[in-house]
């Protein structure tokens, strides 16, 4: 009898805990419950705030466990964060934006030691592929190549260009640069006679063109491209502010198609944008759970964008 009666209790037990324990051998397939570290570069433009709060929504939405680190652009500040993270021991995979391509093989390293993975999200990094498990980025190269095309059409291949470079060492200048110059090079009238960074900031792309307008002759300037829209942004309000028409007297192209952007063309103030999609939170969660599942992924996946020289182009591809 007493053996009838403990077979009974061990049967109702078994019932109880067995579904949880198979529960918890089971990754939830969106990565609730994970907590994950996000590294992001700081809010120095439209673009990259929109990026940092499509990720949070994402994270939210999945019950991810979210923790967030602004770094102001300082690539000092990042891996310092990721080192708290991996000191705590309580990140199941951490996500980064680097600032910069260069300075990321040690903490990387650390990382990997510690059996933590780090997703590469937005721009890249020059390391060894085995440090991280994936990079979800566009084609900055890509990018640039679409501007220059842009350019070259518009203007029949002859053209003297400003250009307003991104954060120096940056994935997304330094290959923006290169596809740029790349279809510029087919065409022997179309060259860059200025080239200065204004660190992908709005008010940093407002002075260095104010700058560039006073030092050389504005009627040898036939077009700017700026390495994202709130540079061109700058630099319309420093076009206007020296009795130019922005788009018309100089042609502006950039990348990013933020809001504001499309303002600037309503109002015939800038002529094109290469989009930037901001929504990399989801694919980057979705590799984190792939790899945490023990699935293979590519060293890349990309995100695609294309140009724009209206806002009902744009709306038309939602
Ligand atoms: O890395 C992407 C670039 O960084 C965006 O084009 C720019 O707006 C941001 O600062």
């Amino acid at each position: 009898m007493r053996f009838v009666k403990f077979s009974f209790v061990l049967l109702i037990l078994l019932a109880l805990f067995v579904p949880a324990l198979a529960q918890e051998d089971e990754k939830d397939d969106r990565g609730a419950g994970l907590t994950i570290g996000f590294s992001q570069i700081g809010s120095e433009s439209a673009w990259r705030t929109s990026f940092t709060e499509a990720v949070i929504a994402e994270a939210a939405e999945r019950g991810i466990n979210l923790l967030f680190s602004d770094a102001q652009q300082s690539q000092e500040n990042q891996i310092a964060a990721i080192r708290a993270w991996l000191a705590q021991g309580d990140v199941d995979a951490i996500i980064l934006a680097p600032v910069i391509e260069s300075g990321w093989d040690d903490v990387l390293q650390e990382a990997a030691d510690m059996g933590v993975p780090v997703i590469i999200v937005d721009r890249n990094v020059n390391a060894d592929e085995s440090l991280y498990v994936t990079r979800v980025s566009s084609d900055f190269v890509h990018e640039g190549r679409l501007a220059a095309a842009w350019l070259a059409q518009e203007t029949s291949g002859n053209c003297n260009i400003v250009e307003l470079y991104g954060t120096v060492g940056s994935a997304a200048a330094e290959d923006r640069h290169k596809g740029f110059m790349d279809v510029i090079n087919l065409f022997g009238n179309m060259k860059i006679i200025q080239s200065q960074t204004g660190n992908f900031v709005r008010t940093e792309g407002k002075q260095v063109m104010a700058s560039i307008l006073s030092s050389v002759d504005p009627s040898t300037i036939c077009a700017v491209f700026a390495h994202n829209d709130d540079m061109a942004i700058g630099a319309i309000e420093a076009i206007k502010e020296a009795g130019l028409a922005p788009a018309k007297d100089i042609l502006i192209v950039s990348v990013d198609a933020i809001p504001d952007i499309f303002d600037a063309m309503d109002a015939g103030e800038t002529n094109a944008t290469v989009e930037l999609s901001p929504f990399m939170g989801g694919p980057a969660f979705d590799a984190v759970v792939a790899y945490l599942n023990g699935e293979q992924l590519p060293k890349w996946i990309p995100v695609g964008g294309g140009l724009y020289t209206s806002r009902a182009d744009y709306d038309a591809d939602r």
